[in-house]
């Protein structure tokens, strides 16, 4: 009789000693499954809402007539004239003769071009002077410019440099207006 009323003690205390942990890990579990769940509900949420809310300025971070790249707006010039009255019309602009950061915005350049050779805001004070850019920034070894002029421009085979005085087309650059879903913009 003894033995009889021992084993629903045992299994209830064996039970009760097993179940104990183990749902308060299951509980743990749910708990972190519904935040997670939650996390991600929210998240999808905000991205539906962001996705449907009318974004005029989307892709307006250039200018008419400019061309967006990495960060700057570039203005191609259908016009010539010497370097000096270039960089005028650039900051007539609220701009400058074209300042490169990278090698990318030379090949973008060199792509955009044409034909024609433009002038850049790269230029020296004499032949043994060090080239620099427009934001008085000095030129880096990565831009190699040809000839023995003092005023550089975009030729065909990459930047050259010649008389200040010579007419050429021009290519004016400016930062490119903050948009916060810039990431949604696809710029050229
Ligand atoms: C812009 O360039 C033209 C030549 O193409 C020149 O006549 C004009 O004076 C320039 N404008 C400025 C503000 O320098
Ligand atoms: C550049 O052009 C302007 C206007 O066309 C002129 O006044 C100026 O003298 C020229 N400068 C050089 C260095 O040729």
């Amino acid at each position: 009789m003894d033995e009889m009323r021992a084993y629903p003690t045992f299994w209830g205390t064996e039970r009760s000693r097993r179940e104990g942990p183990s749902h308060r890990a299951c509980i743990t579990f749910q708990l972190t499954l519904a935040a997670v769940f939650t996390v991600l509900l929210i998240t999808a949420v905000a991205f539906a809402v962001q996705a449907f809310q009318p974004h005029p300025q989307l892709c307006a971070q250039c200018p008419f007539d400019w061309v967006g790249f990495r960060g700057k707006c570039y203005y191609f010039s259908e016009d010539e004239s010497n370097w000096t009255s270039s960089q005028n019309n650039c900051s007539a602009l609220g701009a400058s003769l074209a300042v490169f950061d990278s090698t990318e915005d030379l090949s973008f350049t060199m792509r955009h071009k044409g034909s024609s050779p433009h002038w850049v805001g790269l230029s020296r004070e004499g032949e043994e002077h060090p080239w620099k850019w427009m934001n008085h920034s000095p030129s880096s070894h990565l831009f190699q410019v040809q000839g023995d002029g003092l005023c550089a421009y975009l030729g065909d085979f990459g930047l050259s440099s010649s008389h200040c005085s010579a007419h050429r087309n021009w290519v004016c650059t400016k930062p490119a207006l903050q948009n916060p879903r810039k990431n949604f913009c696809i710029s050229t």
